[in-house]
């Protein structure tokens, strides 16, 4: 093995082992304590722990079974319940000590149900007051001044990324509680119609293939919706396919589970599809390079121009080719890629002869896009997974 090679393989282990025990998992630290089993389902079932690991410096009020089961005993429905759990965690690092330590023995600190814009005025808010004889009080900040919950013990604290501690009881909140639209209720292709992926939305009616993405909603859902002028270069080629296949070619546009832009960036790998089904694979592979994500088919390279709506579970984003499945069409055999310089500031990946939409095919879905615009290829990060497969594919020989 070369000594670069092995310097770049080197690295990247100690890359893999590095981040890995930077990345706290919460769902793993209540598993070793079963008098959180229950609060630690429901923090799964959520989606909540996936935004819990996803950020830093993040308190957990948990609540023990005896706890969740009274809170459970009000029935709410699941997505207010998950309203509910999110007033308990807190968007900042209390450890038991700093918790002692408040400053004037009392504050109010904001909450992942603050954070996600539900929660109306400042009841996404917590009061923590230190009380007598050592006690320390929890209440949501309209609950007419009652603290709720007292500070039970410490469960887990990881300074300053994450502090999990129990508390006595769930925190009332009539906000938090109070009757909240289902993401499954909101209407996936009237959403895409309206913005820029209207085309799309009508080929997703029209085939029935609606029903499936509908019924993925709930278990978390991440959609890629060709734009308007991108579908409409397609159509030749769309009507070409038999029903079923037309069905297939649409799934491919979804993965049964809700990938934030983070997660993407971070998550670089093969995906499988809501048209995988056991030997047709349907599957393609995300790519970063900083900022931008591609999706990578043996056919086709699209990039992420934008994304139309975000709200866990559900994400949809804008892509600028059609993604083409290799169970469909034919791969393109030489490498594809060729950086060419662009009129604009962006580099652009030319495709193979048999991609379908030219790469700047998307000039209003560019102008629309945020951040994450922009074009990647094969390079940096890329190149150094190709390498490295290489190495292990020759160490293992
Ligand atoms: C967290 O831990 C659980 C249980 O060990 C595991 O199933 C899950 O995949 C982990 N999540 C992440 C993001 O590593
Ligand atoms: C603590 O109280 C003092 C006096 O009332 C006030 O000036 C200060 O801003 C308070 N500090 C905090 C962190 O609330
Ligand atoms: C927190 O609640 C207590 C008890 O109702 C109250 O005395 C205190 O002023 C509140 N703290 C803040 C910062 O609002
Ligand atoms: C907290 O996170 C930072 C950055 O991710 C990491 O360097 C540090 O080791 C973590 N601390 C603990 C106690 O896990
Ligand atoms: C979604 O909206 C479209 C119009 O944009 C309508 O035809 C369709 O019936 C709606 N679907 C549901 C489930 O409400
Ligand atoms: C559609 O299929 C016909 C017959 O196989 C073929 O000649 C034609 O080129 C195809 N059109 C497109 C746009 O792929």
């Amino acid at each position: 093995m070369p000594p670069a090679t092995t310097t770049l393989l080197l690295s990247l282990s100690l890359f893999l082992l590095f981040s890995a025990s930077n990345a706290h998992n919460i769902t793993r630290i209540l598993a070793k304590h079963p008098e959180f089993s229950t609060f630690n389902h429901y923090l799964t079932v959520t989606h909540l722990a996936a935004e819990i690991n996803r950020r830093e410096t993040i308190t957990v009020l948990a609540l023990n079974n005896a706890a969740m089961s009274s809170l459970l005993s009000k029935q709410l429905p699941f997505y207010t319940l998950k309203n509910v759990l999110s007033l308990h965690v807190l968007v900042d690092y209390f450890g038991s000590k700093k918790l002692h330590q408040i400053t004037n023995g009392t504050a109010l600190t904001s909450t992942m149900f603050q954070a996600t814009g539900a929660a109306p005025g400042s009841s996404g808010y917590i009061n923590i007051t230190d009380l007598k004889g050592g006690k320390v009080g929890f209440g949501a900040e309209n609950n007419d001044g009652k603290l709720d919950a007292l500070y039970v013990k410490a469960v887990e604290e990881l300074p300053y990324n994450i502090s999990v501690l129990q508390i006595s009881q769930p925190l009332n909140s009539a906000e938090a509680e109070a009757p909240t639209a289902e993401p499954s209720q909101v209407n996936l292709t009237a959403i895409m119609s309206k913005q820029g992926c209207k085309a799309f939305a009508d080929l997703l009616i029209s085939s029935g293939a609606d029903a499936t993405f509908n019924q993925n909603i709930d278990g978390g859902l991440t959609v890629f919706c060709p734009t308007d002028p991108v579908i409409k270069d397609f159509m030749p080629k769309y009507k070409n396919l038999t029903a079923s296949k037309k069905v297939s070619l649409l799934l491919y546009h979804g993965i049964p589970v809700y990938q934030s832009m983070q997660m993407l960036k971070t998550n670089n790998g093969i995906m499988n599809t809501l048209a995988t089904d056991g030997a047709n694979k349907y599957d393609f592979t995300i790519q970063n390079d900083g900022e931008v994500v591609t999706l990578e088919t043996k056919v086709v390279t699209a990039k992420i121009t934008g994304t139309l709506m975000d709200e866990e579970p559900l994400i949809v984003y804008k892509i600028n080719k059609v993604l083409l499945p290799t169970e469909l069409y034919k791969p393109v055999e030489a490498p594809a890629e060729s950086p060419k310089p662009s009129k604009s500031k962006h580099k652009v990946v030319a495709d193979g002869p048999q991609s379908d939409a030219p790469a700047e095919s998307d000039p209003a879905a560019d102008q629309t896009a945020d951040n994450q615009n922009g074009v990647a290829g094969l390079d940096g990060r890329g190149l150094l997974m190709v390498l490295v497969s290489l190495c292990i594919g020759v160490s293992l020989i």
